[in-house]
């Protein structure tokens, strides 16, 4: 079976590769290396007699049409991510997470035998107040320009699967860490700090709530979704959530502790525009699937602050001169000012 990944050398892509490559999958991994990207995440499958890495951009129709001949799959992460880069630079969202599905919902709408799933997220549904949880019918209230991306491409992807008849899956996942995160994201940016003893700057209160769910268990979770993709036209939602709800200063807190760094580090300073207090999914229908993740929050986090440790500077080094000028742009004034 030949599968299409977008977005395979970032985060989460870079998992799903390894994982298809283990499966047996045959995989071309479509990727245009943003500064997101990071071609050291697939370093073990340079070479794989299975894989293959083409340098290129989802908006490129022709690419895009000529990569899915012949692909089974067509898995799609290749997106912007960063909420805060969301608010810097919004336009770049609507490009890739926007132009990008609807480039790839036009070249799949000619290929009825490929089937496609888009990675979506809890964002779309913007802040959900306790004790609530949102099913796969919940409407959507985005409130990052990132997060209205996402939910235009899936609406997008609505549009599609009404007017052609298309099947399309669409993965919302809650907010997923591991190794292979980019530097920028909450808890490698605040491992990395914490290692250097230098400032974890803690947006607003920190009361912020987040549902994490280890990288492994999502790949694990990809496995159940694949083994049954729904061939009915129309757009097939999936929840995965671990369930697992941490408010942000305390995560912060247990990144102190693992680490042996003190707690003073972490620096209140002022908050995200628009930053939603609380994601939470319901995920029962997945988990009626057999899906449970398996490792539990503070587990996966020690192993991802320990893979910092090992990996961090190398994966500073390669985000350097770009990451130095984000994070002035992004913390400078907001650090200064505390
Ligand atoms: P992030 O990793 O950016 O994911 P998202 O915003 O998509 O959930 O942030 C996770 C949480 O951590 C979020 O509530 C914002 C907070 N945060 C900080 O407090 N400080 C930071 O420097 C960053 C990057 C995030």
């Amino acid at each position: 079976m030949r599968a299409l990944v977008t977005g395979g050398c970032g985060f989460i892509g870079s998992h799903v590769v390894r994982g298809l490559l283990a499966d047996g999958w045959e995989v071309t991994n479509l990727d245009k290396l943003t500064y997101a990207a990071n071609p050291a995440n697939l370093a073990e499958a340079e070479g794989h007699p299975r894989y293959r890495f083409v340098q290129g951009d989802i908006c490129d129709l022709a690419l895009v049409r000529e990569l899915m001949d012949g692909a089974d799959l067509v898995l799609n992460f290749a997106a912007e991510t960063h909420v805060d880069r969301s608010l810097l630079e919004p336009g770049v969202f609507v490009r890739t997470d926007v132009e990008g599905v609807v480039t790839l919902l036009e070249a799949a709408r000619a290929r009825p035998g490929t089937a496609l799933v888009h990675m979506s997220t809890d964002e779309v549904f913007g802040s959900i107040p306790a004790p609530g949880e949102a099913a796969e019918d919940a409407p959507f209230a985005p409130s990052s320009p990132y997060a209205a991306s996402k939910a235009a491409a899936e609406l997008m992807v609505r549009a599609y699967a009404e007017t052609y008849g298309m099947a399309v899956t669409v993965l919302r996942c809650c907010n997923v860490y591991g190794p292979n995160q980019h530097v920028e994201k909450f808890i490698p940016l605040f491992t990395m700090r914490a290692l250097a003893g230098e400032p974890m700057p803690l947006y607003g209160d920190g009361m912020q709530e987040r549902e994490w769910l280890y990288a492994g268990d999502f790949v694990e979770a990809l496995r159940v979704v694949l083994r049954e993709l729904p061939a009915e036209p129309g757009v097939h939602a999936v929840h995965i959530g671990s369930g697992e709800r941490v408010r942000n200063r305390e995560t912060a807190e247990l990144i102190c502790e693992l680490l042996e760094r003190p707690r003073e580090l972490i620096t209140p300073v002022a908050d995200r525009p628009g930053h939603d207090r609380r994601y939470a999914l319901d995920s029962s229908r997945l988990r009626a699937r057999g899906w449970r993740p398996r490792v539990p929050f503070r587990e996966g986090l020690a192993a991802t602050v320990a893979w910092y440790r090992d990996h961090g500077a190398a994966w500073a080094q390669t985000a350097s001169g770009e990451f130095a000028r984000y994070f002035e742009r992004q913390y400078g004034e907001r650090l200064a000012r505390r």
